[in-house]
């Protein structure tokens, strides 16, 4: 099976974690050890942030900052529901209520035009998410929530490489916040990080890190154990060097499969729009006029074929039954996508030839559905 994403491991990812293991020093009390730190400063330029704090997962991440900004019960948080679950389980861990809001469908991304409409009292905070490694459209977002008095939080958990307007994810945001999960452009097994620019909320947002603490046994604040342990932090370094070339990889790869799959008058290829560069995490197409019936007979045909197509995401967080209880949304952008996505494997261990076997599969299928 040609999976949809692997975790791209040479030799010197190996000889990094065996280097920790003999250095015996495996983490630290407040999550600063010197693999963290090296691995922080050069994450922090890659994205031209002030700082970078890692942590344990981007879920933690998300977590860590939506507290740093200080969302609490009582609190609504504007968020696209066409993400993975995370971005929403994290504003109702914070307290807060989500407020989902529709997708740009040619994007995925949420659609700015309908913020507005979902901005009340208790806004707080806007969570945009850069879908399948494309940036949403943050320039604007970022009006919005100026002239609303909200932060924004991105969530680039997905954005590895990604560009907006020349800029990388966090430029436009408060916070943007990342995964390095192992199906990720680049990744740490598990793990995450927040870039930040605001001096004061780097400093909570190390506190919320380890226990509240600035300082071993003297908690300021609420906190967690969201540290990220140093082997960790020495696999992401090496990862971090090599992620250039992962995502020249996978840029060919998109462009190899579009090339191919142009003529397919079935299937809406993933876009970009002018002005931004994609990361390429998943190359997600659409079954045009499907229904989510047909579309998982087509994808469980290119599986039968040796093919990881994949699902992101068959439910919106806003049908999900958990979800159900923050209101009855109709969002159909969001609904339709939902029926007709299914993404091809592109990552950096498909080569040229398997490319073509996927394209050529996709053409027969369709040809026979
Ligand atoms: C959009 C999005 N947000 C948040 C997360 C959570 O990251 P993690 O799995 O590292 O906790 C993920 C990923 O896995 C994601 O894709």
């Amino acid at each position: 099976m040609i999976s949809i994403n692997a975790p791209q491991i040479g030799e010197e990812e190996i000889e990094a974690v065996i280097k920790v293991l003999k250095s015996g020093t495996l983490t630290s009390g407040l999550g600063n050890g010197p693999n963290v730190i090296k691995f922080e400063k050069a994450f922090a330029e890659f994205v031209k942030s002030k700082y970078a704090i890692a942590v344990n997962s981007g879920t933690a991440a998300l977590h860590a900052a939506l507290l740093a900004i200080g969302i609490s019960r009582g609190d609504e948080v504007i968020l696209p529901s066409f993400t993975f679950v995370a971005t929403a389980e994290m504003i109702v861990l914070a307290g807060a209520k989500p407020v989902f809001v529709d997708i740009n469908p040619k994007t995925y991304t949420i659609e700015p035009s309908k913020i507005e409409e979902a901005i009340t009292k208790k806004t707080k905070a806007i969570i945009p998410v850069d879908l399948y490694g494309l940036s949403a459209d943050m320039k604007v977002i970022r009006e919005i929530a100026d002239k609303h008095d909200l932060k924004i939080i991105e969530d680039a958990a997905q954005a590895h490489g990604a560009l907006y307007k020349g800029e990388p994810p966090g430029k436009f945001a408060d916070i943007a916040c990342w995964s390095f999960y192992a199906s990720k452009n680049m990744m740490t097994g598990e793990g995450g990080m927040i870039t930040v620019n605001d001096d004061e909320l780097a400093e909570k947002l190390r506190c919320i890190r380890s226990h509240g603490e600035r300082e071993k046994y003297h908690s300021e604040m609420l906190g967690h154990n969201y540290r990220m342990p140093e082997i960790e932090a020495a696999i992401g370094y090496i990862q971090l060097k090599k992620l250039p070339s992962f995502l020249e990889k996978r840029r060919r790869n998109a462009e190899q499969l579009t090339k191919k799959l142009e003529r397919c008058d079935e299937l809406l290829l993933p876009r970009k729009p002018e002005g931004y560069r994609h990361g390429w995490y998943l190359y997600t197409v659409r079954l045009k006029n499907a229904n989510a019936n047909r579309r998982d007979i087509f994808v469980n045909e290119l599986r039968k074929h040796g093919i990881g197509a994949a699902v992101y995401y068959h439910t919106p967080v806003h049908m999900m039954s958990f979800y159900r209880r923050f209101g009855a949304y109709r969002l159909p952008e969001t609904e339709l996508a939902a029926q007709q996505v299914l993404s091809l494997p592109v990552h950096p261990g498909v080569s040229e030839r398997q490319i073509d076997f996927i394209a050529e599969t996709v053409i027969q299928t369709l040809k026979k559905a």
